[in-house]
């Protein structure tokens, strides 16, 4: 495959037929997939139909409920598949935050246990692990990890002892678009004993997520961003063998061996990652989730959506540092689809503002305060040069 800064006609092709499926990438420039990929008609398509069917048919009766849980396998079978583990290590979420809140309270923390993390990283990491000092009295380590001048290595190195119960790090960084070497970071905390907790909302979709690669123990994501799938559905990752390690903290349908528990005698969790999944998700979703990264798997193919992400990440890079008064945050060989930036005089937030007035959609960060472009692989060369414009006429109105 070629993926020249020119795309081949047959890739021309492909994004072609890419943007007829998700044309709210047609009705703007839109590079803010980091907050919700856009979604494909082919999803919309079924939670429609689906939908309708609940209307007209009613939501109850055995075919109804088997028809329901066979998509929440297939759904598991799918996510195992795009992270290459076994599907017995993978439970549904309803979201990123909600898989690392599954992860972070289900370890068994006492007090002066130290977690290692960053101060890039997202709420949905950070946040719990807050509840676990509050609680617990857990010593939490904020690292400079995910920033531009900051070797990860060479950071949780010095950060972790012998104490070291978590490692909690994206393995793409919302603030700042880093992609982490997991691998290297995950067996630097396995070698003092610590769990590596990644948070993939921006990683899932974006980049390679083999977790038998990464060598990460838990690993959750989103449907809704570089999945562009519905809201409300997401997944942990939790392998096999640290799954007795991760007690529940929620505990529902599909907890317990047998369905329920009246009885002491009774009282036996799951041994598969299914015991971590405490309710059930809104159906039609599933299947608009299912039927999304069936398209994308088999009508575009994740590596191409891969290779593409990252080369109009680079892309945006290359044109981006061509402005005079724009500065790139990132190192350009640390980044793939997302893609962060200064803009001298202009407040990031203002900068989102004007760019919207303009049609173009981004968004900016807070800690480093700085803006960001997410390249999706339905975006194409002309919406880059549309950003650069856009800029450089939001510089002149500025001047
Ligand atoms: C790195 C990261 N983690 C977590 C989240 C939260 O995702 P969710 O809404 O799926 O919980 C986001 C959302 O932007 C994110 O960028």
């Amino acid at each position: 495959m070629n993926l020249s800064l020119v795309p081949t006609s047959n890739d021309q092709n492909k994004i072609e037929m890419i943007r007829a499926q998700m044309p709210a990438v047609t009705r703007a420039v839109y590079l803010n997939t980091g907050t919700n990929g856009p979604l494909m008609k082919r999803a919309v398509d079924a939670i429609t139909e689906f939908a309708h069917e609940e209307l007209n048919n009613g939501r109850i009766g055995q075919p109804a409920f088997d028809r329901l849980l066979a998509l929440v396998d297939e759904s598991r079978a799918l996510v195992a598949e795009l992270l290459a583990c076994d599907v017995d290590e993978v439970a549904l979420t309803h979201n990123t935050t909600e898989g690392m809140n599954i992860a972070l309270l289900g370890l068994d923390w006492r007090a002066g246990d130290e977690l290692v993390t960053a101060t890039s990283e997202h709420e949905g990491g950070l946040n719990p692990a807050a509840l676990l000092k509050a609680r617990y009295g857990v010593n939490v380590i904020y690292t400079d990890i995910g920033l531009c001048d900051c070797d990860p290595v060479f950071s949780l190195q010095r950060a972790l002892s012998p104490r070291t119960k978590a490692v909690v790090l994206s393995h793409v960084s919302w603030t700042t678009g880093a992609v982490l070497p997991m691998r290297e970071l995950c067996e630097m905390a396995h070698r003092v004993g610590a769990f590596v907790i990644c948070d993939a909302a921006q990683a899932c979709g974006m980049v390679p997520s083999r977790v038998d690669e990464l060598g990460v123990d838990l690993y959750a994501l989103s449907g809704q961003k570089w999945l562009c799938g519905p809201d409300g559905i997401g997944a942990l990752f939790i392998r096999r063998e640290v799954m007795p390690k991760i007690q529940n903290t929620f505990s529902g349908y599909f907890a317990l061996k047998q369905r329920v528990a009246r009885s002491d005698a009774e009282i036996e969790f799951g041994e598969t990652a299914m015991r971590y999944q405490y309710a059930f998700h809104y159906f039609p979703a599933l299947l608009g989730f299912n039927e999304g990264l069936k398209w994308l798997r088999d009508e575009i193919g994740w590596e191409w959506i891969y290779q593409r992400t990252r080369e109009l990440g680079c892309y945006a890079y290359d044109e981006l540092s061509k402005l005079p008064n724009v500065k790139l945050y990132m190192p350009r060989a640390e980044i793939a689809g997302l893609v962060h930036f200064s803009v001298d005089g202009i407040a990031p937030a203002d900068l989102t503002a004007r760019l919207y007035e303009k049609n173009v959609l981004i968004r900016h960060v807070p800690e480093p305060l700085l803006n960001r472009v997410a390249t999706g692989f339905f975006n194409n060369e002309q919406d880059v040069m549309q950003l650069c414009n856009a800029i450089r006429a939001v510089s002149g109105e500025n001047a």
